[in-house]
């Protein structure tokens, strides 16, 4: 495996090459940054919540709802004692809403153990519900001024061009932290960010294949339950295969997955009347 291996020969870059990169990417963010609602005044709360929407979902999409998520659920207290069902009804459009259910267990944690205060560090925000190592790192360098790099999509990209081939998970981290400037990590990583999504983003991809439905999917099926469930209320089974608009929707599937999002916690099920809602 090249994760075992010392990444020397990207670690070897020189002090010229990564100040003159260094300087390109700062001077385009400083003309090109993008205005953000979660960069005017980053408080916690407010850049956890964008930094758990911006997981798997894109900017424009991310911003209505952000702010109609924080106007709803102003605090981490406000979420934490919320139901469930409320949060995944203001999570509705953003897909993946397991997210939204590990964010209100974190805002529970929180309350309960640390006075409502965020953890600061990279370790004690790891260890939340939710959050993996980009969140945690994301979160300590744009809410509390962390001196950490931060690896996703885009400034992974950006760090195997620089490097001239594709980089490991270990290396990208290890170059994203030789990269970091002193003392501006947090302007250092959105530029990086920006850049990604507006230069990088506008270059032609490579493969021409339209994209899928993605009707086979678990995960699309599961996303269209809680949707069915938003919108309707309480549904016995029947009910729920019935309210699913898909010709190729099937009973066995829906109820296996109905039972897996049980065991989760996403969705409630009264075994006697064979009904499903969202957890109260
Ligand atoms: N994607 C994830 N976090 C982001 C941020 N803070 N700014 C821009 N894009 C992002």
């Amino acid at each position: 495996m090249s994760d075992a291996q010392a990444p020397d020969d990207v670690l070897n870059l020189d002090c010229e090459t990564i100040e003159s990169f260094q300087r390109q990417i700062l001077d385009w963010y400083d003309t090109f940054k993008r205005d953000l609602p979660w960069r005017d005044n980053p408080n916690p709360y407010h850049v956890l919540v964008s930094e758990i929407m911006l997981q798997q979902t894109q900017v424009d999409r991310v911003i209505p709802k952000y702010r109609a998520f924080l106007e709803r659920f102003p605090t981490l207290p406000d979420l934490a004692t919320s139901s469930t069902a409320d949060v995944l009804r203001a999570w509705q459009g953003l897909g993946y809403n397991r997210r939204a259910v590990n964010l209100k267990r974190l805002a529970e944690v929180v309350v309960r153990e640390n006075g409502a205060e965020l953890p600061r560090s990279v370790e004690a925000l790891q260890r939340l519900p939710g959050i993996g190592r980009y969140t945690a790192h994301a979160v300590a360098c744009f809410a509390f001024g962390a001196q950490v790099p931060v690896v996703d999509t885009n400034i992974r990209r950006i760090l195997s061009s620089l490097a001239g081939r594709e980089l490991s998970d270990r290396e990208t981290w290890e170059l994203a932290a030789r990269m970091l400037p002193a003392s501006r990590a947090s302007d250092w990583n959105q530029a990086l960010m920006d850049y990604g999504a507006l230069v990088l983003r506008a270059t032609p991809k490579r493969t021409g294949k339209p994209s899928e439905p993605f009707t086979t999917t678990n995960r699309f099926w599961r996303g269209r339950i809680v949707d069915a469930l938003r919108e309707h209320g309480v549904l016995t089974m029947d009910a729920l295969v019935n309210a699913l608009p898909y010709p190729d929707r099937e009973e066995a599937r829906v109820r296996g997955l109905v039972r897996a999002l049980h065991e989760e916690g996403m969705v409630e099920y009264d075994a006697e009347k064979d009904a499903v809602g969202l957890p109260s």
